[in-house]
């Protein structure tokens, strides 16, 4: 039915209203890139608008609708896309907060709320799960993804993708979902944005891009192009990637956009004129051209040229209709702009609740010498730092339709929580910088920022004023919201600005010191650790940031998060990631033994290892037992564990399992995650816990990219993060 309709439509196409179906619009509600639309009413009336970014609201929405469907020739609905990234209006924490709950309900929960709310705000195609692995944290958009790890990456692309577009993208409840940035964008030189990935293909297939793969056999409607070149062609002008890669080995379906510009970008990339990289990303796989408006200006004269083919520009307008009439837009382009229903579900009651408990599962606990936390609740708690009563910065970057007035600060929360019964006094203490220079650069994007313009040396002296009157001080400090995110690399991640100083002032006072931690980012802070007695990681934590944060400081929630990227010490040792591989002369810890891979001046291990994470009471771990230690090819081996929560709260704990391939055709990672269960265990429980292994858990891409398990040796590993636990020995047989 769908193809006869297109058919029929697309007879009657003018060679421009095809090009017009792949040129996408913004209308700078929201700014998202380097330059705006221009002449937005006359372009959708001609038809050459076939989408529209950075709009919302069902009013806005459909007075462009109306302007496509009614006045132009064929009458073709437009869709409209927008950086849904963790929540649309009930925002929830930074995706890397969310990854670090490892609750795969939560995360998907999210998804639905945020498609929800979207959808009724007029959008239907939203530009998330971002899937890009990062191990490296000077990015900002180490912020957005999932963290470093290939296999937990995929279980929350299949979950996010699920819970954006349910089983039916033509409900008025679900949106399309949108894999970002294809490919290896975190994988960027150096940390900085936008920058070289060059990658082996043995890397790239084992380590970057198993969670695309997995989003596009979840069935995601469209991928976006990145911005980087991959081992020298850009994304967007990269035929193996898009095409061979997406197309022919992985079996996609939907439609391929670029990201902002990222066409035009091509020539300052040296890829040629505006023409040239015009049929070069039409070429390559390309369908959609997100505001550059280059195949608009130059696909008739490319097919003139003979750079492109029509039936390429046809088969790329074939895409775009297909996701309208997925979206049941051709029945009614006017299903997503009911402005009751907008009313009826933005923030609901029950969603802002989802918000606070899917906050406080992402918070992870880093330190917690002599049970500092849960605090009491009596006496005086000094709340010192930039982020202590700020509503500013909660919502961290990508949260595009987010109001940050409705955000719960710290301070609010931490009284919500305590009422009368504790005092809280406050004081800022420190600037997150002072470099005026960096100001106006956050600024222009977020604002937001408006420093204290004592010297720093007088906001540390009222704040330690502050926390010896108190009984325990609680510091909130970290990184302003646009520290992180995109175009928001560091080179130092150290907490900026004179924060340490403040903590290093606040410490003299001898007051238990809490670290209320907020980033986008793994932050180097070996000081922190070795200083403060408790650090509670919160990220950007959401609309209800305040409230959740004070859940777990209060201990209302014992905290489950881990770690899902590797914190160094130190930003020398970036890239730093648990699954990284031996060399031939890895370093065990001799001291004297200089031949060794190794620094002189840091050891090789991080601060914080992936998958860590403590928790108010205390979990212990039977060793492994195996089902067998010869698994044939066509087995399935059980590996079962016992945990037992020893401590004296009931509490959440992520049992994780590792393998380890001994011996390879290449060489394989010392550790890889394969499995993971969240389980909440009653103080005192014990529970058995079973893992399944199969020869496909087994498997990798060799050197010809053959997906192969290879028999032999392996290590299990179980523990609750990726540095503590113990191992079993099994045998991959030949058959
Ligand atoms: O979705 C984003 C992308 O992640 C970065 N560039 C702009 C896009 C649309 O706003």
């Amino acid at each position: 039915k769908m193809t006869r309709f297109i058919d029929d439509l697309m007879q009657k196409m003018t060679l421009e209203e095809k090009i017009g179906q792949l040129n996408m619009i913004t209308v700078g509600f929201d700014v998202t890139g380097p330059v705006v639309s221009k002449d937005v009413d006359a372009s959708i009336r001609k038809g050459n608008v076939g989408s529209v970014l950075n709009t919302f609201t069902p009013t806005a929405a459909r007075k462009l609708q109306e302007m496509a469907v009614k006045d132009s020739r064929l009458h073709i609905p437009l869709f409209f896309g927008y950086d849904v990234i963790h929540g649309h209006r009930t925002i929830f924490p930074i995706a890397l907060g969310l990854a670090s709950s490892w609750d795969l309900t939560a995360i998907e929960r999210s998804a639905r709320i945020a498609a929800e709310e979207a959808s009724a705000d007029g959008i239907n195609w939203v530009y998330s799960p971002m899937v890009d692995i990062s191990r490296d944290p000077r990015w900002g958009r180490v912020s957005e993804g999932s963290g470093e790890d290939p296999y937990l990456g995929s279980q929350i692309a299949r979950v996010m993708v699920r819970g954006y577009q349910g089983d039916d993208l033509s409900r008025n409840n679900t949106v399309m979902a949108c894999v970002k940035h294809f490919a290896l964008y975190g994988a960027a030189e150096a940390g900085r944005d936008y920058n070289t990935t060059d990658m082996s293909p043995v890397r790239m297939y084992n380590e970057y891009l198993p969670p695309y793969k997995a989003a596009v056999e979840a069935g995601a409607a469209s991928m976006m192009s990145s911005f980087n070149d991959i081992n020298g062609v850009p994304a967007t002008g990269n035929k193996w990637l898009m095409t061979e890669l997406l197309r022919n080995q992985w079996g996609f379906q939907g439609f391929v956009a670029t990201d902002y510009t990222a066409i035009n970008e091509m020539t300052a990339h040296g890829m040629g004129n505006d023409a040239q990289v015009s049929a070069l990303a039409l070429n390559a796989g390309i369908d959609q051209d997100m505001v550059g408006e280059i195949f608009l200006k130059n696909l008739a004269q490319n097919l003139k040229d003979g750079t492109v083919k029509q039936e390429r520009i046809d088969v790329a307008c074939r895409r775009i209709l297909e996701a309208k009439w997925k979206l049941g837009l051709f029945k009614d382009p006017y299903l997503y702009t009911n402005e009751k229903r907008a009313k009826a579900t933005m923030m609901k009651k029950e969603f802002i609740a989802d918000a606070r408990d899917i906050a406080r599962k992402s918070m992870v606990l880093l330190k917690n010498s002599n049970n500092t936390l849960p605090l009491k609740k009596t006496g005086t708690i000094a709340l010192i730092g930039p982020l202590a009563t700020r509503q500013h910065d909660m919502l961290g970057s990508w949260s595009a339709a987010g109001d940050w007035k409705q955000a719960v600060s710290l301070e609010q929360g931490m009284k919500n929580a305590v009422g009368s019964s504790v005092k809280i006094v406050t004081a800022q203490g420190a600037n997150f910088t002072d470099d005026q220079q960096l100001i106006d650069r956050l600024n222009a994007y977020n604002g937001g920022i408006k420093p204290d313009t004592r010297t720093s040396e007088a906001l540390i002296q009222e704040a330690v004023q502050l926390a010896r009157s108190a009984d325990v001080v609680v510091a909130a400090v970290g990184e302003s919201q646009g520290m992180s995110g995109e175009a928001a690399s560091r080179a130092d991640i150290g907490l900026p600005g004179q924060q340490l100083e403040l903590l290093k002032a606040l410490k003299k006072t001898g007051k238990p010191l809490v670290l209320v931690l907020m980033s986008g980012r793994p932050l180097a802070l070996p000081w922190e650790d070795k200083n403060a007695d408790a650090i509670l990681e919160t990220w950007f934590a959401g609309s209800q940031a305040g409230n959740a944060i004070a859940d777990v400081l209060f201990g209302a929630y014992n905290p489950s998060g881990k770690l899902t990227a590797t914190f160094p010490q130190s930003v020398g040792q970036i890239p730093l990631y648990y699954n990284h591989k031996m060399t031939g002369r890895p370093y065990v810890g001799q001291q004297l033994d200089k031949y060794k891979s190794r620094y002189l001046d840091v050891s090789n291990e991080p601060l914080y290892p992936f998958g860590y994470g403590l928790s108010y009471t205390t979990f212990q771990y039977g060793k492994p037992e195996l089902s067998t230690t010869t698994l044939p090819m066509n087995g399935t081996l059980e590996v079962t564990v016992t945990v037992q929560n020893t401590g004296s709260y009931d509490g959440e704990e992520v049992a994780q399992l590792y393998i380890r391939d001994m011996v390879g055709s290449i060489s394989r990672p010392v550790k890889e995650l394969k499995g993971f269960q969240k389980v909440l265990l009653k103080k005192g429980e014990s529970r058995t816990l079973t893992f399944r292994l199969t020869p496909e858990d087994l498997k990798f891409y060799n050197a010809d990219l053959k997906f192969v398990a290879e028999p032999g040796d392996f290590q299990v590993f179980v523990g609750g993060n990726s540095r503590d636990v113990q191992m079993a020995t099994f045998t991959l047989g030949q058959n």
